[in-house]
């Protein structure tokens, strides 16, 4: 591993924002940070892949199939139940002598899997930006999502939510979305969707949700405190089996132009990604972007993203950090509609008068 992608991959695990949900990782990042062999083991993974989040999902799979007896995974409440220690400073020594003893095996993983997290949380910011432009949309609308992985967020449409306390969507759906309402502006009505046409997602390696190979996988991604998140995921993997979606498998910048070739001409569209751009190596970001940016050539575009940090934080000073739910309108104006937790477990909307 040359020394550049050894930095960059230490410039990522001490992050000291990531992993706001789980101190265990957060204890883990710290010391990955500071031990080279750990970090020219994570940079092995795929390119572009976000390094502490593939080697963290290798290793957590390996310990809840394989290793349940290492003394790593007594750290692991996944794997140790309710008696599993709170993170300390024996758990980075740990994860050190855990990927030392399997790097073959952490290799296997991290060099042919793709950090496929699927936050079905998710679903609640594309409720938001579709709530935003209902007004401003004229016909029904082409639905596309970027990077939809296993396919929870495309069945948005399928789930209930509360924002703030308010209930919208269906409320028997046995997947239910709750999310913190931060700040002083009222939870938008979820319910005022346009008129969705067709929804469609993309993916350069589309997941099957009966698949027990890749429910083992997403299951591993979830981070080890966790665990509303798990259930979630668990049941939006069965709406997802009973809820058929058309799913295009291959690079965003080549499948989205062939998809914009295919979209009634004149259609509204919406194109939304989450934690997916963040994945693309750097040097074809620029071509993604135009990609997405393509699907309005032949009629007027919404995209809406979340992906990280604003540049610039348009809130007062002292606001939790959090990443930006951004727009872009067909007539290329851009805004950030909300400030959210990278999860979705709280919300602040920004105001728009
Ligand atoms: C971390 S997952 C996020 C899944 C989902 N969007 C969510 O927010 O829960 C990122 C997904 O983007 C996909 N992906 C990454 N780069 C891509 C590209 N260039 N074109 C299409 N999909 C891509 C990956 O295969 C993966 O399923």
């Amino acid at each position: 591993v040359d020394a550049d992608r050894l930095e960059r991959t230490r410039a990522v695990f001490g992050d000291p924002n990531d992993f706001p949900s789980s101190p265990l990782y957060r204890r883990l990042a710290d010391y990955v940070a500071t031990d080279d062999d750990l970090l020219a083991l994570a940079a092995q993974g795929r390119p572009g892949q976000y390094p502490s989040i593939l080697l963290f999902g290798a290793v957590h799979l390996l310990l809840l199939h394989h290793y349940p007896d290492d003394p790593l995974a007594a750290f692991y409440p996944t794997v140790a139940g309710a008696s599993a220690h709170l993170p300390d400073h024996r758990a980075g020594p740990a994860l050190r002598a855990f990927c030392l003893a399997h790097q073959d095996e952490i290799l296997a993983i991290t060099r042919t899997r793709l950090v496929q997290t699927s936050q079905v949380q998710r679903a609640i910011a594309i409720r938001i930006a579709l709530a935003a432009i209902a007004d401003e949309v004229i016909g029904p609308l082409q639905f596309i999502e970027v990077g939809c992985s296993v396919g929870l967020n495309l069945r948005f449409d399928r789930y209930g939510y509360r924002l703030g306390g308010v209930s919208f969507g269906d409320r028997d759906s046995p997947v239910q979305v709750d999310a913190e309402l931060v700040g002083s502006e009222p939870a938008p009505d979820l319910d005022r969707l346009p008129v969705i046409a067709d929804i469609r997602g993309v993916d350069l390696n589309p997941l099957d949700p009966l698949d027990r190979d890749v429910r083992e996988w997403l299951t591993a991604l979830v981070w080890p405190e966790n665990a509303d998140q798990r259930q979630l995921l668990e049941r939006a993997l069965g709406v997802a089996a009973d809820t058929p979606r058309v799913v295009v498998r291959g690079d965003a910048i080549e499948a989205l132009p062939a998809l914009a070739a295919i979209l009634p001409p004149s259609s509204a569209r919406f194109v939304f990604h989450s934690a997916t751009r963040m994945h693309v190596p750097h040097e074809r970001r620029a071509a993604f972007d135009a990609a997405v940016l393509s699907l309005g050539d032949s009629g007027p575009l919404w995209w809406a993203s979340v992906e990280g940090a604003a540049k610039t934080d348009p809130r007062p000073a002292g606001g939790r950090p959090g990443a930006a739910l951004r727009l872009r309108r067909p007539d290329g104006g851009r805004s950030i509609l909300a400030i959210v937790e990278p999860h979705l477990r709280w919300v602040e909307l920004l105001s728009t008068r």
